[in-house]
């Protein structure tokens, strides 16, 4: 069995579904959540959607994550010091974003800091949130745009 072709399966499958995720979030739950008439049924609806898909991107960042430096290693890791490869130090620094706010900054401060903000003022904490997301979003697209490109020889430098 051809483990490099496995983990890069693996790899694209795990990017899927987590920036997939993130993209249903920004573009469909948030706006929804946004248009809901009162405080406390726009808090349970974000809670509960963004809650469920919290568990599936920390697991997903994992799986990026093993396969990503896996492969890399077994390109070798001098890869990082030649700047045609600037789309693998993107990778590396979306994940590293991602997990920072996955499993240190959203259950011990983010979580209690929003739901101090919503009760203060709910527009403003749900156009904050949105417009964090449409950051991830955007810099996540932009990642997978240069590795697929990267990854079959279009280098721009
Ligand atoms: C720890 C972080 C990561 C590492 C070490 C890593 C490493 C790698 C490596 C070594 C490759 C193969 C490149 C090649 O064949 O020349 C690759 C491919 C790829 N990675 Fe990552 N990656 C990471 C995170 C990510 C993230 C966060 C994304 C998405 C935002 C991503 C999206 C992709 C895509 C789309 C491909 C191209 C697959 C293809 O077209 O064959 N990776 N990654």
């Amino acid at each position: 069995m051809d483990y490099f072709t496995l983990a890069r399966v693996l790899h694209v499958l795990a990017v899927v579904l987590w920036i997939g995720g993130v993209g249903m979030v920004t573009t469909v739950i948030i706006p929804a959540v946004k248009r809901m008439k009162s405080r406390e049924e726009q808090m349970e609806a974000f809670e509960k959607t963004e809650g469920r898909f919290s568990l599936q991107a920390k697991i997903t960042t994992l799986i990026t994550a093993i396969t990503g430096f896996y492969m890399l290693h077994l390109y070798g890791w001098e890869r990082l010091l030649d700047l045609k490869f600037w789309w693998i130090h993107a990778m590396i620094l979306v994940w590293l974003i991602f997990t920072v706010i996955l499993f240190i900054l959203e259950p011990f401060f983010l979580h209690k800091l929003f739901r101090k903000y919503v009760k203060k003022d709910p527009g403003k904490a749900f156009e904050i949130i949105h417009r964090a997301h449409w950051v991830l979003l955007i810099l996540s697209l932009l990642t997978i745009f240069g590795a697929v490109a990267g990854s079959h020889g279009w280098y721009f430098i």
